[in-house]
């Protein structure tokens, strides 16, 4: 059988002023799934999403978003998907309450006060707070209330634009847990991010480098997919430590040197003899470094992915 795809866009682009910014871009997003969309500033992320869900026209390509055609049912993408943008903005002035109602309305949606209700059960933001103006709420509050506003209409498919940019770790972890009891109810979830931590809970990742999509996947897809090696470096002191380090930079095999406090984490593509490699300026520098191969990271395999980029197009 078919998988039931949410999102399903072939080959979408655009270009501003005669630059192509998203470049013949291709996502398939199952439903019920978390999928993270990542890339560096100005990839081409928010061009994209707003291509999904209508409020920007592809140039070229085609697709669905919800069984709708993105070039065609623009207006109709756009009631029925949850958008929380990249500079959302509350009504500052207005309560918690109000804003969500102001939604409601912008929706002329029916049972209002009940959704609201229950909409505001949901936060845990409790029923007394929901009179605060909605300035006064802390960074991650405000979040909060800015993703019940985008699911107020019971939106299928949440488009999130980097919604926890600047936001503590403890106030992420419960805006995700909100995602995760959404996705449980068979919510499906684009969320842009430039947090690691957050590209490791989706169902599946894509990642975006000056507007080409370089890779799609799980997790584990998407770090097979590099073809990376790496190795951690410890011990020694903290100057014998960088010492190594610039040296094991301008060796033309090594793609990626780069330190995690007391360690450093060497990079190549698979196929070249690392191990040696580094071994023998160790060999040069002091003997009592420890060396053992990790698994490269997610954060290792986008910036090999940018760097492939890089030269391409800087
Ligand atoms: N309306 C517009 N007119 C002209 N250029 C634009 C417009 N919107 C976006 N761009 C350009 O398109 C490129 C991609 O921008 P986009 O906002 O999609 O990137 P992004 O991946 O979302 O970046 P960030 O991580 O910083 O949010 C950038 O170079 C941006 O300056
Ligand atoms: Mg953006």
């Amino acid at each position: 059988m078919d998988k039931d795809y949410v999102i399903d866009v072939r080959d979408i682009t655009k270009s501003f002023k005669g630059k192509t910014v998203v470049n013949r871009v291709s996502l398939r997003v199952q439903r019920g799934e978390i999928f993270g969309f990542l890339g560096p500033n100005g990839s081409g992320k928010t061009t994209t999403i707003r291509m999904i869900c209508g409020l920007l026209t592809a140039d070229s390509g085609e697709g669905t978003c919800l069984g709708l055609d993105i070039r065609k049912d623009s207006e109709q993408i756009k009631n029925k998907v949850g958008y929380m943008t990249q500079k959302f903005s509350l009504y500052g002035d207005l309560t918690v309450r109000e804003n969500l109602e102001f939604v409601a309305r912008l929706y002329s949606m029916k049972s209002q006060k009940e959704k609201i209700d229950r909409a505001i059960d949901r936060l845990k933001i409790g029923r007394q707070r929901a009179e605060q103006l909605a300035r006064n709420l802390s960074g991650g509050w405000k979040q909060r209330l800015a993703l019940a506003c985008a699911v107020l209409h019971e939106p299928e498919l949440l488009l999130l634009d980097e919604p926890t940019a600047g936001v503590d770790p403890k106030a992420r972890r419960e805006f995700w847990e909100q995602i995760f009891e959404l996705s449980h109810e068979g919510v499906t979830t684009l969320v842009s991010t430039h947090y690691m931590d957050e590209a490791e809970r989706c169902h599946h990742l894509a990642y975006l480098a000056y507007g080409n999509l370089l890779t799609a996947g799980t997790h584990s897809e998407v770090i097979d997919s590099a073809k990376l090696q790496t190795w951690e470096i410890s011990g020694g002191t903290i100057q014998s430590l960088n010492y190594l380090a610039a040296i094991l930079k301008n060796l033309p095999e090594i793609e990626q040197v780069s330190a995690f406090g007391a360690k450093l984490h060497v990079s190549s593509k698979i196929g070249v003899n690392l191990e040696s490699l580094i071994q023998n300026q160790i060999s040069q520098v002091r003997k009592d470094f420890l060396l053992r191969q990790i698994a490269p990271s997610l954060e290792d395999v986008f910036i090999h992915y940018m760097q492939s980029q890089k030269d391409n197009f800087a």
